[in-house]
């Protein structure tokens, strides 16, 4: 029966859903900007990942650009309106110099290095519950089809033409460099050689023959792009740059080697002297997935939002929006950016052997503890630091003990005997604040809570909307404390159930906390979806009342039934999340100057 009614209500299409939303939070939603963002929801979405590269295994940062573009793609599975409007894509990057180099290092063939990297990549994924669609290699044959496909395009569009390149080339960063972005390094033997002035890697002068992309004819249609556009790169500050970047001069864009140069990569349709450039070559992988160049892609393109490193800006931002121009195609929609991981305040990198293995942390944190700690704690716009006192500090208290403790104190036996979802008391808890009376119980706070927690679900989503997962996390996280600080003022275990006075208040600050906890679990679920898991089973709510659609808070203090009052609390399984031992030896210990 309060399925039907709440179904009713609900209707079938995302509008009315959120009506019900505002029935229930009449205060807290705004109709216009919801039913806006709900017709959008109904849309198909496409996330992806960079494809990443083979020369080495992967470290935290490659994690962590998987786990944004996860978060995002859970969180807009739990929007609805169905998962098979979504698609997320990630994969391995193959092709070029500097793969056919560290192949060689390692004195291994290319193909070699490349089904060993990408199985890691695969593994750790897995591991860390990247719930991907699509992953996809760059060496595979279907990707080379829509490369070829690709370059065909832009060439029977006038766009590529035979010329000199002359300049440095960075094998390390895959990309070629002006003068004014290249300087001198001293060697150990006082000699001094070129590098990159961004990245720090060599580079080396390269002169010959190319195919070369007009690249400088978009620079006005990039910038028309950008303007109209202005979520288009987010957070702000990158879009900002990108537009910087194109007050200069564009020129054109070597997209080919000499293949007796660079053997690893695709050929040049009907050249064969000549290799695709890898990041062209990489860049087509986000159609290849949706079936470029059959006509399928379509229905996904340009539903796309590419979660990217900083360090890739440019590629993504400037090159490939103009390659896709170039073909007669949309932009993507959207381009998310991060920034990086540092550990102890330096570069990771294999030189300095201060690379943290993801899958150790995995092991050591758990897998919800380590994707809860990267994106509670990176934040798009700065680098972030890695230390492990961070991360034991952080999981301790607010997974272990805000979190665990809340719903410890909720459900535990001796506090709920019954272990059920008590009832909620009006007469305790008007929905009126301000009433006064001798059953009345709640105070001014507790209304501060009920706000809370009823906004939470729109600031979260907002949050994501705006690519600022680690601010859904923190609202979160507060809004944990305060209910926490509401058990702690109501201070449940001094009330008896066996008092005609207390036991209908007792029920009611259960109630209250239960609620928040199926917020909070509903909420956590794009991040920390085993815990989750655990949190919501523990509170008897059903796989099919998870989705977002569904979350109605409190509906007894708004005058609506609840279908979870009176409900029997799912099996006790444990500590929701054990505290982390203090004491165990450090991967990385803190920086302290
Ligand atoms: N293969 C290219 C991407 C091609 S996409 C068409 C590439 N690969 S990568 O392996 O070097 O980097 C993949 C992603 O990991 C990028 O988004 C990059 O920014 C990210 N990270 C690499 N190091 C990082 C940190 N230290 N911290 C956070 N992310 C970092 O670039």
């Amino acid at each position: 029966m309060l399925r039907t009614s709440v179904l009713r209500l609900v209707g079938r299409t995302g509008a009315s859903r959120l009506s019900v939303l505002e029935d229930f939070g009449p205060r807290h939603y705004s109709s216009g900007s919801l039913s806006a963002r709900d017709d959008a929801r109904d849309a198909r979405a496409y996330f992806t990942t960079p494809i990443f590269y083979v020369n080495a295994a992967p470290h935290i940062g490659h994690l962590y650009s998987a786990l944004l573009a996860d978060a995002l793609c859970r969180h807009r599975r739990l929007r609805g309106p169905s998962t098979a409007a979504t698609r997320f894509s990630t994969g391995t990057d193959e092709h070029g110099l500097k793969i056919q180099q560290a192949a060689a290092t390692a004195g291994l063939t290319p193909t070699e290095l490349c089904d060993r990297v990408s199985e890691h990549f695969q593994q750790l994924f897995q591991e860390a519950g990247i719930s991907c669609t699509d992953f996809i290699r760059t060496t595979e044959a279907r990707h080379r089809v829509a490369v070829q496909h690709f370059w065909g395009v832009l060439k029977s569009r006038g766009l590529l033409y035979k010329g000199v390149y002359e300049g440095w080339y960075c094998a390390s960063d895959e990309c070629f460099l002006p003068e004014a972005k290249v300087t001198r390094q001293p060697g150990p033997l006082g000699d001094s050689f070129p590098v990159s002035l961004e990245s720090g890697h060599p580079v080396s002068w390269t002169k010959e023959e190319n195919y070369i992309f007009r690249l400088s004819q978009f620079r006005e249609p990039l910038q028309r792009w950008l303007r109209s556009n202005p979520q288009a790169i987010t957070p702000e500050p990158f879009h900002h740059v990108v537009l910087q970047w194109l007050d200069e001069e564009l020129p054109d864009l070597s997209v080919s080697r000499r293949s007796s140069h660079l053997h690893w990569g695709i050929p040049v349709p009907g050249d064969d002297s000549q290799t695709i450039y890898v990041w062209l070559d990489a860049l087509v992988n986000y159609l290849t997935v949706i079936g470029y160049p059959n006509a399928e892609f379509k229905s996904w393109w340009p539903a796309t939002s590419h979660i990217i490193g900083k360090d890739i800006l440019k590629f993504h931002a400037i090159y490939w929006p103009a390659f896709l121009l170039g073909a007669g195609m949309s932009p993507p929609q959207r381009i998310c950016v991060h920034s990086h991981w540092t550990v102890c305040g330096q570069k990771m990198s294999k030189s300095l052997g201060n690379v943290v293995d993801p899958r150790t942390c995995l092991n050591r944190y758990t897998v919800d503890g380590f994707r809860y700690f990267l994106l509670r704690q990176g934040v798009p716009n700065w680098d972030c630091d890695y230390y492990d006192e961070k991360v034991v500090k952080l999981l301790n208290s607010e997974l272990a003990d805000a979190l665990g403790g809340l719903l410890n104190r909720c459900t535990a036996k001796i506090i709920n005997p019954s272990e059920t979802y008590p009832a909620f008391c009006t007469t305790c808890f008007p929905s009126e604040p301000g009433l006064v009376g001798p059953s009345v119980r709640a105070q001014a706070e507790d209304y501060a809570l009920v706000t809370s927690v009823a906004t939470l679900p729109k600031q979260v989503a907002d949050h994501y909307d705006n690519f600022q997962i680690y601010k859904a996390l923190e609202a979160v996280s507060s809004c944990v404390r305060q209910t926490n600080g509401f058990v702690q003022r109501h201070a449940p275990w001094k009330l008896d159930w066996e008092s005609p006075v207390d036991a209908p208040w007792l029920g009611t600050v259960l109630h209250v906390a239960l609620e928040c906890l199926r917020v909070f679990g509903t909420l956590l679920q794009p991040v920390t979806p085993s815990l989750a898991d655990k949190l919501l089973s523990r509170l008897g709510v059903s796989a099919s009342e998870r989705n977002l659609g569904e979350l109605y808070f409190l509906p007894r203090f708004y005058g609506h039934p609840c279908p979870f009052e009176g409900r029997r609390l799912g099996p006790e399984t444990g500590l929701l999340f054990p505290r982390l031992d203090q004491s165990r030896t450090w991967l990385v210990k803190a920086h302290r100057t």
